[in-house]
């Protein structure tokens, strides 16, 4: 279900794009680029490089002048200026671990399609209020996985859920079968040492197995 890259791209889009969004953590600019690059070639289009490393911005920068093929975000938003700093630095989306107004509307004021975490039945309907549909689930394993997911199904019936947090290739299945989830989310595309050595080779048979999953 892969979508136009080219202009604004909803949060339903960015989730549909491939079964998983990477959560990548970047603390060298040299590997940004190569990085996308092997994730784009793997099948893996929709980056969130997170907002969790002095040099993440630059990242985010460089991915988005040098990698047409990939769709850059911003994770770990948790205020407007996180919003307002990525959207300079050419991201597109946003995920957030939580939600507050301000978020949601710096990221409306800056153009970024938002993902804000929930964990809660209070959350959802909170976001809801605000307007929003497509919510992540953090920490998704921690907070009652994919059961939760199943019992949220009955009362929040018209909303998508990307899990992430504790999520692998291996229990990915799990919570793409279910119908409330669009995607999952998750860090083992992109393993600290893999980046470390450079092996890019490495972090596009990890797209590929992951852009392959069924949902
Ligand atoms: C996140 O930031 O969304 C999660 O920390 C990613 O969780 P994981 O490392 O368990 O995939």
């Amino acid at each position: 279900m892969a979508v136009n890259l080219s202009g604004h791209l909803t949060a339903l889009q960015v989730m549909q794009d491939a079964p998983v969004i990477p959560v990548i953590v970047l603390n060298d600019v040299a590997h940004a680029v190569p990085m996308a690059r092997a994730l784009v070639a793997g099948g893996i289009r929709m980056l969130e490089v997170t907002l969790r490393t002095p040099q993440a911005l630059a990242c985010m920068e460089a991915i988005a002048k040098e990698v047409p093929g990939a769709v850059v975000g911003a994770g770990t938003v948790r205020c407007a200026a996180d919003a307002a700093a990525a959207a300079k630095a050419g991201a597109r989306f946003a995920v957030s671990p939580g939600y507050t107004k301000t978020v949601g509307q710096a990221c409306r004021d800056y153009g970024l399609s938002l993902l804000p975490g929930v964990a809660t039945g209070s959350e959802i309907m909170m976001v809801q209020e605000d307007g929003y549909t497509e919510l992540k689930f953090f920490p998704a394993m921690q907070a009652g996985g994919s059961a939760m997911l199943k019992a949220w199904g009955g009362p929040f019936f018209d909303v998508k859920f990307c899990p992430t947090g504790g999520v692998t290739q291996q229990n990915a299945r799990d919570f793409l079968s279910l119908p409330n989830v669009a995607c999952v989310g998750g860090s083992w595309l992109v393993p600290a040492d893999a980046l470390a050595q450079g092996d890019w080779a490495r972090i596009e048979q990890l797209a590929r197995e992951a852009s392959q999953l069924p949902r």
